[in-house]
């Protein structure tokens, strides 16, 4: 927790003993733990993070959704950790920075998925000015990962690499099926953050009361009342749940993201259902459920800008492809956007600092791309030829398979280079990652 808005800290990346479901395994880590230490922090902070890289391969540090500068030594996707180095990162929040349940993990190119699959990440929270008044707040860091029987990371297939990896156990901070206890009648906050490399959630909690606060950074005007919750990989969830008797289980039901096309047509085990949480409510219930209409006032957040009534400046469409169609133009797998594979070196998009853009984010493959922009957030306008008319800012917008969605992106605050890719991670190091400069 930050201290006279400053938040000072070390994170050692490097393997680990780990105790993982009643077993021994040696996994990443930062700081010898998966995940990684909680960062809090308030709008208006300084958070000063030394990396030390003590991996086998290079590594750096990406702030997940947060609002700060792409440029430095701050939120820069470019910075290469060598093996051996350290590096001194600052993120400057800015004062009117929105609250909320960020993340953390590295975001060097081509070895992102691997690094974040074995363990490198951890949950930063922005502070709500005024505190929503709960029982108790939980941040749930949800990841998966495969050990072989010696209790040792497995190496990724091909195949996996193509639809994006995803591990045979699941994880809640670190640990395989805890169990969460409530009582009956109280009220908590739970701030989820799907950290799985690849693998969607589709999180159930049933015969408990859920209502959601938001998504990523953004926040319904209104608490939504919920029976599930569908997190892409990068995704947050902010969630109220009302205890009422009975003991339940935090689920991942099936989602089907679709078949890659190849190899046979491999798919996700996003369809198999994986219990993540044995959840027991003591106490009996107090008298009749909850409805929202009892649910406690929640203080108001800065009403969202609505950029549906903005000027926009430029409006683009960026294609995401996988496979033959796209494996044409280049050497690689033929993970592209716009028909190009990543090129560090190269920009993909000019974007004039403060306008307002309207992107359509076209996915003409048979898989589900969940797209993410650095840095600033996007207004979800239109999705599948339907108008959306709450406004919510979302740092990564899911866009099924042959399909499209339309956001809308205000470039303020910063200037600088940075990136927007798939974050099933495994695209992103195949290629499906372009260089977006803003100036
Ligand atoms: Cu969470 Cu560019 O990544
Ligand atoms: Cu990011
Ligand atoms: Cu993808």
């Amino acid at each position: 927790r930050s201290r006279d808005g400053v938040l000072e800290v070390t994170l050692d990346a490097s393997p680990g003993r780990m105790r993982i479901g009643g077993r021994n395994a040696t996994t990443l880590g930062y700081n010898g733990g998966l995940p990684g230490p909680t960062l809090r922090v308030r709008a208006g902070d300084r958070l000063a993070v030394t990396l030390r890289n003590g991996l086998t391969d290079p590594t750096n540090l990406h702030t997940h959704g947060l609002h700060v500068s792409p440029e430095g030594n701050s939120d820069n996707p470019f910075v290469v950790v060598e093996p051996g180095d350290s590096f001194d990162y600052e993120f400057r929040l800015p004062a009117d920075h929105p609250p909320g349940l960020y993340w953390y993990h590295p975001h060097h190119h081509g070895v992102a998925a691997g690094q974040v699959f074995g363990g490198l990440y951890g949950a930063i929270v922005v502070d709500d000015p005024l505190p929503i008044p709960v029982t108790r707040e939980r941040v749930l860091v949800i990841s998966d990962l495969t050990l072989d029987s010696a209790g040792n990371l497995t190496r990724s297939t091909v195949a996996e690499r193509m639809h994006g990896r995803e591990g045979e156990l699941v994880l809640v901070n670190g640990q395989l099926k805890p169990s969460v206890d409530i009582r009956s009648g109280e009220r908590e906050r739970w701030r989820i953050v799907n950290a799985c490399a690849s693998r969607y959630l589709r999180l159930r909690l049933d015969g408990q009361e859920l209502h959601l606060l938001g998504l990523d950074s953004g926040r319904f005007a209104k608490p939504e009342k919920v029976d599930e919750v569908m997190l892409a990989p990068g995704n947050r969830a902010d969630l109220l749940v009302t205890a009422s008797e009975g003991s339940t289980a935090l689920r991942a039901v099936p989602y089907d993201r679709g078949s890659d096309g190849m190899m046979g047509g491999g798919r996700g085990s996003s369809l198999a259902e994986v219990t993540l949480a044995t959840v027991t409510v003591e106490g009996a219930d107090a008298g009749a459920g909850d409805t929202a209409d009892s649910l406690p006032a929640i203080p108001r957040q800065a009403t969202p800008v609505d950029l549906r009534g903005a000027t926009v400046t430029a409006r683009r469409e960026f294609v995401f492809e996988m496979g033959m169609g796209g494996m044409m133009g280049g050497g690689g797998m033929g993970f592209t956007i716009n028909g190009r594979e990543f090129d560090g070196g190269r920009v993909d998009t000019t974007v004039q600092g403060g306008s307002v853009e309207e992107w359509t984010l076209t996915n003409a493959s048979q898989m589900d791309h969940p797209v993410h922009l650095h840095v600033w957030p996007m207004q979800v306008v239109e999705r599948v030829g339907r108008a959306v008319d709450s406004v919510l800012w979302q740092d990564v917008v899911n866009v099924p398979a042959r399909s499209a969605v339309r956001v809308r992106v205000a470039f303020t605050g910063f200037t600088g280079k940075t990136v927007y890719h798939c974050h099933i991670l495994d695209h992103e190091d195949n290629g499906m990652m372009g260089v977006i400069d803003a100036r």
